[in-house]
């Protein structure tokens, strides 16, 4: 099949990475957007104004209304012009935390994107999406090639080279599998506070029970959105007398104030993946994505 990877501008560098790491020829989608914040697309065609049978997309969902309504248009669109085999390649996967509705009456967002995602896309690849009462991607995107990797292994090796000493300190209980993968590649210290989310910007936090004095402390999660959980983690554990406290996260949203507010807390370096593109970018996943990718071609 001929292949073609599309992107958008705002992920240029990333998604090039990829179709380098691939072999594959890239090119942009053009976006116009209108006085009343509706989009226009406009896909890349060939000479016959047709597209290739295999289009990769590259999408990450963190600003996730916009840019679903994105691939709702795009997939459409694309089928029409002579695509057959769509693959989506979306390093931040979105509205995956509303797993259940907890009160009644609450959408399972989960469920309605995942499917939204199954019947548009052909295979779906992302990185560590935030799943917590579903054991695997394609019980919440129920789609045959649904490939889950993790940024964990690529924040690890930084953290061996940037901090060899460090301790990694995970700030809740989902963070133990990222901590344990990283731990346990490169022999850190490590530890998982306890966590209690109030509110969207307000939760309490419990230090794992060990020595943190002097030590140089790294924090490693999945997520920084409003940065409220890093912070209150920092806090105590300089507090604590932990001589330093760094962060590395795979998805940089880092929403309003969430930045200051990590540094007011006290974080020294922010070191993240370009799931998300953010200054903060530290680490490539092109080559795992790549990995991945690579047996789904056709
Ligand atoms: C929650 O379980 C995640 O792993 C993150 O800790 C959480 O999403 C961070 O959110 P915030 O930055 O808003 O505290």
């Amino acid at each position: 099949m001929q292949s073609l990877l599309l992107y958008f501008d705002d992920e240029r560098a990333a998604a090039l990475r990829l179709a380098a790491a691939c072999g594959l020829a890239a090119a942009a989608i053009e976006r116009h957007r209108f006085p009343d914040d509706e989009l226009r697309l406009r896909l890349p065609l060939d000479g016959a104004a047709r597209l290739p049978e295999q289009l990769v997309i590259y999408r990450g969902l963190d600003h996730p209304n916009e840019r679903l309504v994105e691939l709702l248009l795009l997939a459409g669109e694309a089928r029409a012009l002579g695509a057959r085999r769509l693959l989506l390649v979306s390093p931040y996967l979105a509205y995956m935390r509303q797993d259940i509705a907890f009160n009644p009456g609450e959408v399972v967002s989960q469920r309605i994107i995942g499917r939204f995602l199954a019947e548009h896309f052909d295979a779906l690849i992302t990185v560590d999406p935030h799943l917590h009462r579903v054991a695997s991607l394609n019980e919440a995107v129920p789609l045959a090639d649904a490939v889950t990797l993790s940024g964990a292994p690529a924040l690890a090796e930084l953290i061996a080279r940037q901090r060899p000493q460090a301790v990694l300190i995970g700030p809740d209980a989902e963070s133990v599998q990222w901590i344990e993968v990283a731990a346990g590649s490169h022999g850190f210290a490590h530890g998982v506070c306890q966590k209690v989310r109030h509110g969207d910007r307000d939760v309490s936090i419990e230090l794992p029970d060990m020595p943190l004095a002097g030590r140089q402390v790294v924090l490693l999660d999945d997520i920084a959105s409003s940065g409220r959980t890093l912070a209150q983690a920092c806090r105590q554990l300089l507090a604590a007398g932990a001589s330093s406290v760094d962060v590395a996260v795979t998805h940089a949203l880092f929403a309003g104030d969430a930045l200051e507010t990590i540094r007011a807390a006290g974080v020294d370096q922010v070191w993240s993946t370009d799931c998300i593109a953010h200054p903060s970018n530290a680490v490539h996943m092109a080559p795992y994505l790549a990995a991945a990718l690579k047996p789904l071609l056709r």
